[in-house]
């Protein structure tokens, strides 16, 4: 390529991660959730970066299990119909000069279902293709402090407890996901993509 870059300062460095829907109970019991971009798998574990200001960020601090729900593509409007909300009640002042409302029920806003996990009491959303049980590992505060931040970014590992992928997106008879099939939903720069072309695969992989 030719040397032809410019020396830009983005406002939003998103760069572009599949978007998860991070499922914790409340302390009533009820269910919230988190939608979240930065989040990578790292081996048997994934690691989350959250706002402490996030309601899915104390819970899952104080319950130790959480859940992640991979949507596909077509189920991007869904997640946008709870982006604006979160479940602090009542919202945090930053959050709420943004436009952020409180929800104590984003499945129903969401129009999604929940569905029972079989090793956590945390439930899962059953139109998500792709759904992991997961259990907390560790957390730190990021090293960067935002100036005169009332929050800060957690980094949290989660050990992967139970895979579940719904029948269409396996391979029939092994435990492999059919990348042909498996159209996740990205978040690249604020905006929703999906419909990922396949252009080849690594020499590991095994299907
Ligand atoms: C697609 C998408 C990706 C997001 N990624 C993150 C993220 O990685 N980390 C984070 O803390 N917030 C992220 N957010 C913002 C949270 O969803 C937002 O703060 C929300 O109010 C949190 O809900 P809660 O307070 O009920 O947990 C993202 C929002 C959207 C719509």
């Amino acid at each position: 390529m030719l040397p032809d870059h410019q020396s830009i300062a983005p406002s939003v460095l998103y760069f572009g991660t599949p978007v998860v829907l991070m499922v914790t109970r409340n302390r009533d019991g009820t269910a919230n959730i988190t939608p979240m971009s930065s989040a990578w798998a790292l081996g048997s574990c994934v690691v989350l970066g959250l706002s402490s200001a996030a309601q899915g960020a104390v819970n899952l601090l104080r319950d130790g299990e959480c859940t992640l729900n991979f949507p596909s593509a077509g189920l991007w409007a869904n997640v946008e119909r709870i982006a604006h909300t979160t479940g602090v009640n009542p919202v945090p002042s930053h959050k709420a000069e943004m436009g952020f409302v409180h929800e104590s029920d984003k499945f129903a806003l969401g129009g999604f279902a929940d569905q029972p996990s079989e090793l956590v009491l945390t439930p899962r959303i059953a139109q998500c293709p792709l759904q992991f049980e997961t259990r907390l590992l560790t957390s730190h505060s990021s090293a960067k402090q935002r100036h005169g931040a009332s929050s800060t970014h957690l980094i949290m590992e989660v050990d992967i407890l139970r895979v579940h992928a719904h029948r269409n997106i396996v391979v029939p008879g092994t435990n492999h996901i059919d990348t042909a099939q498996w159209n996740p939903l990205f978040y690249v720069f604020r905006h929703y993509f999906g419909d990922s072309v396949d252009l080849g695969k690594t020499f590991r992989a095994e299907h």
